[in-house]
């Protein structure tokens, strides 16, 4: 489904703080695939998910995504088979926006901007039914501003908003780091949900090695701008966060959390 093809990233070329962040890097995400991606400080996880939804262009290489060519695609192009998520609750939804109105958006988003509008009745009872999978009361609040909601509620809902347009591909940025432990694990558990959406490929960033092996299929560890361990299958299954630590030499103490 996707297919990462040895891409290069150098920021800041030809000057003193030139860094190679992405190192000749493949990556081939089957469908339905749900990868946790793990690495220590600067090991160019972020940088991974930027140059696929195209925040940054690469220096070589491609990157497909199915028939699709996303290698020179602008990002606002991208974004229509792309769902994102970051680490800072606040920066998925609209602040002074109504949590309807920021799903009229979120749902529109692969759509030409000419159909762009409010929901009509029958899509906002679908969009109540669905807010209330997520358990948190947001289907009795459609017409509250989101700078209401608490982080987790926020996160939860952006989560939702990056699914809705039905995305080929979700990316996730350290999504749970700012939560609290109550709010981090529902956020997690509706990922797990989301995340066996037919066809969809997840790829979810986090410094949490215990949930990097627990959740979804694979487990990629990167470093240096390159993966070197990609587990899946019974591997995966018989891996411990301690043998990680020892095969690995991993010495980050974010990740050992
Ligand atoms: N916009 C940028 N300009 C210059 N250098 C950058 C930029 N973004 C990232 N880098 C550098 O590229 C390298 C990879 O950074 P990246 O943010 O991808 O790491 P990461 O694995 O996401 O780390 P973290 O766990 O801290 O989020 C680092 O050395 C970083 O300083
Ligand atoms: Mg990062």
């Amino acid at each position: 489904m996707l297919k990462v093809e040895r891409i290069s990233k150098t920021f800041g070329k030809g000057s003193i703080n030139e860094k190679l962040a992405i190192d000749d890097l493949n990556l081939t995400v089957n469908k339905g695939d749900f990868i946790a991606i793990i690495g220590s400080n600067g090991a160019g996880k972020s940088t991974l998910l930027n140059c696929i939804s195209g925040v940054y262009g690469i220096d070589s290489g491609s990157i497909m995504l199915g028939d699709i060519n996303l290698t020179k695609l602008p990002e606002y192009k991208r974004s229509k088979f792309i769902g994102r998520v970051f680490q800072d609750p606040l920066r998925g939804t609209a602040f002074d926006m109504t949590i309807e109105e920021n799903l009229a958006i979120a749902s529109t988003k692969n759509k030409s901007i000419g159909l762009q509008r409010g929901l009509n009745k029958k899509e906002r009872e679908l969009f109540r039914e669905k807010l209330a999978l997520l358990d948190m009361g947001l289907e009795n609040r459609m017409k509250q501003k989101s700078k209401l909601l608490s982080g987790g509620q926020r996160q939860a809902l952006t989560l939702f908003m990056a699914v809705v347009s039905e995305p080929k591909l979700l990316l996730l940025d350290e999504h749970i780091a700012a939560l609290d432990p109550g709010a981090a694990k529902k956020v997690l558990a509706l990922t797990d949900e989301f995340s066996k959406t037919p066809d969809l490929c997840t790829l979810m960033i986090t410094h949490n090695m215990k949930a990097a092996l627990a959740h979804g299929n694979r487990t990629i560890l990167m470093k240096d701008g390159k993966i070197v361990m990609d587990l899946y299958g019974e591997e995966r299954k018989k891996m411990t966060v301690e043998k990680l630590i020892a095969q690995f030499d991993i010495d980050n103490d974010r990740m050992l959390l």
